[in-house]
């Protein structure tokens, strides 16, 4: 028995369609809550199953969890303990790292499994491991765990200059760092929203950061940390997504609740290959697409924030089989992450990939099939290839879709789409 996604393709949206908060800050806002001592409340938290995994953390520690509506949390630390995180919640979501930041901070030690997630090709954490060992710390593998230790006399504020600008390591390092005596500079730190959105938590609970969204991130340490309210940033690889929708199939459709600036890259995109939209406050509007219009061809280079994200180019893939020539997509962040493409293919995409670039030929139309969602973005490229497609979709592994998108049928299905979920 295999729950899976199918949608019966060839159906024109209309409606407006609103955008969850980021599950990227949200993975990360959630264990930089037990820091403090006080209740942290969380406004706007997506429903998803990564989510879900963090709270069977949070319980593992005997964080207390209320849910107090559908999208807000209150997460009360005040008798949280110190213990070693190995059950398995830990290895269901990558961001289970980020407590080894928070619990190095708070405790000065934190023992954890492996973390898991998507696979997209290697995916080390050197550098979070360098920043804490810049900060003090000693790294041990005891079986299949990290041991994390803080000197007798705690952490001390370094600074550390990251080889890449990766958004883990700098909100791990800004995590760990948050109660280090003196002052730690992060450099060449990424720039990511998210990033502000952790460190904006942080402030409120009452650490000393300065510099979040530029490249140097200072953190003078403070000695206690107390309660906040927090409404989590909305999420900016939802819209893109929502916006590839509309792109590919809406006469008339309107993503709310978005901050435009953080999707420039992608709308400009988009405007580039002959989308119709138009930006109003927290609103895009996607309008006057007639179904048969040929795009115009591409070239897209996944960049670290404010470039292209590479989280959209597997979706925007979906959308470049309708382009009238050929397009490219170069990845120079995850250079294997292009398992979407053969499964594109196999509803009629014609695509093929050579070192860290996937070529795509278009138009070709799609038609359904049964694919897989082998990482969570893939998901998305086959949820907007099989709304594009003739014929029923049929996606299999959608576990890795119910990791990042919020009630994905039901707003789909409000839209206007022919989608559901069923047992097979
Ligand atoms: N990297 C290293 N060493 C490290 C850390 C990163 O070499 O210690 C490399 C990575 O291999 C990669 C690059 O640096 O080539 C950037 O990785 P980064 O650390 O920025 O990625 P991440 O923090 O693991 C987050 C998002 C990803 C998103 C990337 C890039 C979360 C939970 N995940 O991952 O989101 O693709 O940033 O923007 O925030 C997704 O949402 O589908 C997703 C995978």
């Amino acid at each position: 028995m295999e729950e899976v996604i199918k949608i019966e393709g060839g159906v024109r949206l209309n409606g407006t369609v609103r955008i969850s908060g980021s599950k990227n800050s949200t993975v990360a806002l959630i264990p930089a809550a037990v820091l403090g001592t006080e209740k942290v409340t969380i406004y706007g938290v997506p429903q998803i199953s990564d989510v879900e995994a963090l709270i069977e953390l949070l319980e593992e520690l005997g964080v207390k969890v209320t849910r107090v509506d559908e999208e807000t949390l209150v997460i009360d630390p005040s008798e949280m303990m110190d213990v070693p995180l190995l059950g398995d919640a830990v290895q269901k979501l990558r961001a289970s790292y980020y407590f080894m930041g928070a619990l190095l901070g708070k405790y000065g030690k934190c023992m954890i499994k492996s973390p898991g997630g998507c696979y997209l090709g290697p995916r080390p954490i050197d550098l979070h491991i360098k920043g804490f060992e810049a900060l003090g710390a000693k790294i041990s593998y005891p079986g299949d765990c990290t041991l994390l230790q803080a000197p007798k006399d705690g952490l001390k504020g370094a600074r550390i200059f990251l080889d890449i600008s990766s958004v883990g390591a700098t909100i791990n390092i800004m995590m760990a760092a948050v109660y280090a005596k003196g002052r730690t500079i992060i450099d060449n730190a990424a720039r990511e929203p998210e990033i502000i959105d952790i460190a904006t938590l942080l402030n409120k609970m009452g650490a000393r950061i300065h510099g979040m969204g530029t490249s140097t991130l200072v953190i003078d340490g403070v000695e206690e940390l107390k309660g906040c309210v927090h409404e989590i940033i909305p999420d900016r690889i939802e819209a893109a997504t929502y916006i590839l929708i509309a792109a590919a199939m809406a006469d008339d459709m309107k993503i709310t609740n978005v901050i435009p600036q953080h999707l420039e890259a992608i709308t400009s995109k988009l405007e580039e290959i002959g989308i119709n939209l138009t930006r109003e406050g927290d609103t895009i509007h996607v309008f006057g697409n007639e179904p048969d219009k040929l795009l115009k061809p591409t070239d897209i280079t996944t960049k670290a924030y404010p470039g292209f994200a590479t989280d959209v180019q597997q979706p925007f893939t979906a959308l470049l089989t309708k382009t009238d020539g050929c397009s490219s997509v170069t990845e120079q962040i995850y250079v294997e992450r292009f398992k979407h493409c053969a499964e594109l293919n196999q509803m009629g995409a014609n695509t093929f990939v050579k070192g860290a670039t996937a070529y795509i030929s278009g138009p070709t139309p799609l038609h359904g099939a049964s694919v897989t969602a082998t990482d969570l973005r893939c998901g998305a490229a086959l949820v907007i290839a099989g709304l594009m497609a003739d014929g029923v979709t049929e996606i299999h592994e959608i576990k890795h879709i119910d990791r990042g998108y919020d009630k994905l049928v039901e707003k789909l299905t409000a839209l206007g789409a022919r989608i559901r979920r069923e047992v097979i």
